[in-house]
């Protein structure tokens, strides 16, 4: 009896170790998916450009991006933000639809500020673009109100507005905090660059109509340190003018 008894148990034990195996694995595979669904803390960083690469049909969206080194900067502020980014990513078919040579016309500036008035400095789903108010800060506005868009939201649908150019805003490509990524059909054109009145608020500092069609978002800065150029040459042929009395003075 006892050695028949023997293999039997022998192979009841086998067999629990076996049915404990299947439940560790059965609820390691369960932890793992758990763990890429849970929202907060998520492992893998996340990747703008592999988000955009995946949708297939932004490589001029993606292009801007690193030419104007926006892309870095968002990637970079992702790791910190507070606030989160949402990004609003025109087609290809949105681009090549803009009249010919919109883009090529723009100063490099001027095009920094149009990818960054694509980037909305806080994260916005479906639901909470509909309890926003108007006008939204884009990460190009100014503290001057300028760059912003309006939106307006109801079940689902989320239309955006530049005062140029009207829009809505269609599938999400990525939306889990911090970043959300939206398809465009268009391109958002500022009205603070493509705008009616633009053409007659440009000279804010250049009296000459040979630069940049619009001032961009951070032409106050230019303007400013400029004059703080122009301050200091000035100071510099003050001092040598002194010196050069001072100097004299000795000489007599
Ligand atoms: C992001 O995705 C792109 C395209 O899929 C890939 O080439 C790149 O290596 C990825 N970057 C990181 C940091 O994972
Ligand atoms: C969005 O725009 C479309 C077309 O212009 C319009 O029919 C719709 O009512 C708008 N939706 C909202 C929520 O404003
Ligand atoms: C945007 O919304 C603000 C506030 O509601 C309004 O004053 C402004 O005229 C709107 N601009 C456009 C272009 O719709
Ligand atoms: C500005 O441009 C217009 C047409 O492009 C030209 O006729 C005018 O002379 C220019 N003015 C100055 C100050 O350069």
């Amino acid at each position: 009896m006892a050695s028949l008894q023997t293999p039997s148990s022998l192979l009841s034990l086998l067999l629990i170790q076996f049915l404990l195996l299947l439940i560790n694995q059965h609820h390691l595979t369960h932890a793992a998916t758990d763990a890429a669904a849970a929202p907060g803390p998520t492992p893998a960083p996340l990747n703008l450009t592999g988000i955009l690469v995946k949708g297939s049909q932004y490589s001029t969206f993606l292009r801007l991006l690193k030419e104007t080194q926006v892309g870095e900067q968002i990637i970079k502020e992702l790791d910190d933000t507070v606030e989160g980014f949402t990004i609003l990513a025109p087609t290809d078919n949105a681009f090549s639809n803009l009249k010919t040579g919109t883009l090529n016309k723009l100063s490099m500036q001027d095009q920094s500020g149009l990818v960054l008035y694509h980037v909305l400095p806080k994260y916005y789903s479906f639901v909470t673009f509909e309890t926003t108010s108007n006008p939204v800060r884009t990460q190009a506005s100014g503290n001057n109100g300028v760059y912003t868009v309006n939106v307006t939201s109801a079940r689902n649908q989320v239309n955006v507005s530049t005062g140029v150019v009207d829009t809505s805003i269609t599938n999400a490509l990525y939306s889990e905090f911090p970043l959300a990524v939206y398809s465009l059909d268009k391109v958002l054109l500022p009205y603070d660059l493509f705008g009616p009145k633009s053409a007659v608020s440009k000279p804010r500092g250049t009296p000459d109509n040979s630069t940049s069609t619009a001032a961009g978002p951070s032409s106050e800065a230019d303007s400013s340190s400029s004059s703080a150029v122009v301050f200091t040459a000035r100071n510099l042929v003050w001092g040598s003018l002194v010196g050069f009395a001072v100097l004299m003075g000795l000489v007599i």
